[in-house]
């Protein structure tokens, strides 16, 4: 079947959609994006995702080209064109096509490029990675200085899955000055004596929209969560760690740098948090 996208304001098949070489996201990487997912043929966060791409718009000094309503329907249409039960929804908005390649903001009146597209993921929530966990490396933290700008420059991200596939492994976290930042495309967490340890937010690490509800969900739950910053060698020694991420929801990690975690597979406080996570996002998807 052939993709039905979104492009500034027309659904196309994928196959007629186009945006111009002078397009900034192109030239640049000059945009911003979200990753939505979707069960059940709904959409899991969409306010949270709504809420983030204002703000990742408003630090670029980027216009929208849509308002939110708009863009829940243009989501809304594409599971429906694409009959997505289980998959995400990718959008990207960048600062549009001047007229030449110009390091220059080009004038207020250049429309923005909007993008959506959707990923059919069969199988996103019965995930069977989720049930062995995944092997992480550490690298260094190469990336900009904004981090919770969610933007498009995501090749250093792309060489760090690289880097962890040369190794062996499924993903890289990112170390800077002695302390993990977070996953190449996700929020690290670690586990220990029942404590949830996550980074605290600051422009390090994205403000992931999962990261919220998870541990808005723990804190319901009773659990104890600790924001602050913590370093590979105690991520070795935890009991347990886990990323997560609008794409991987709660996902456990086993192993890192080669030395497994706790007991070397999923452990019980991100096997439970996986599960009220996606039992309770299910509740609420619009
Ligand atoms: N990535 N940190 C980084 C660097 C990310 O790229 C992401 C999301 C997250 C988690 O944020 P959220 O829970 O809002 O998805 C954290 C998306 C899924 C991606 O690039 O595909």
């Amino acid at each position: 079947m052939t993709r039905t996208v979104y492009v500034n304001g027309a659904y196309l098949p994928e196959n007629e959609a186009t945006v111009s070489i002078f397009d900034r996201g192109f030239l640049f990487a000059d945009g911003v994006y979200e990753v939505t997912s979707v069960l059940d043929g709904k959409l899991i966060d969409f306010e949270g995702h709504a809420i983030r791409l204002a703000r990742s718009l408003s630090e670029l000094a980027m216009r929208s080209p849509i308002e939110k309503a708009d863009l829940l329907e243009v989501h809304r249409e594409l599971v429906r064109a694409n009959r997505i039960e289980e998959g995400l929804i990718y959008l990207q908005i960048t600062r549009g096509a001047a007229s030449d390649r110009d390091f220059a903001y080009p004038s207020e009146d250049t429309p923005p490029t909007i993008v959506l597209f959707t990923q059919n993921k069969p199988g996103l929530a019965d995930s069977p990675v989720a049930k062995v966990g995944i092997k992480v490396i550490s690298i260094a933290d190469q990336r900009w200085g904004r981090r919770d700008i969610k933007t498009v420059q995501l090749l250093y991200p792309s060489m760090g899955k690289m880097m962890a596939k040369a190794a062996g492994c499924d993903d890289a976290w990112m170390v800077e000055d002695g302390a993990v930042t977070e996953g190449t495309s996700n929020n690290a967490y670690i586990v220990k004596g029942g404590k949830i340890i996550t980074r605290h937010l600051s422009n390090d690490i994205l403000h992931g929209i999962t990261r919220a509800a998870v541990l808005r969900f723990a804190r319901e739950a009773q659990m104890e969560v600790e924001e602050r910053a913590f370093t590979v060698a105690e991520a070795q020694g935890a009991d347990e760690a886990f990323f997560t991420s609008a794409s991987a929801f709660v996902m456990p990690v086993v192993e890192l740098d080669g030395q497994a975690i706790g007991s070397g597979t999923p452990g019980p406080v991100a096997t439970r948090l996986r599960e009220i996570y996606l039992d309770e996002s299910r509740k609420v998807a619009i």
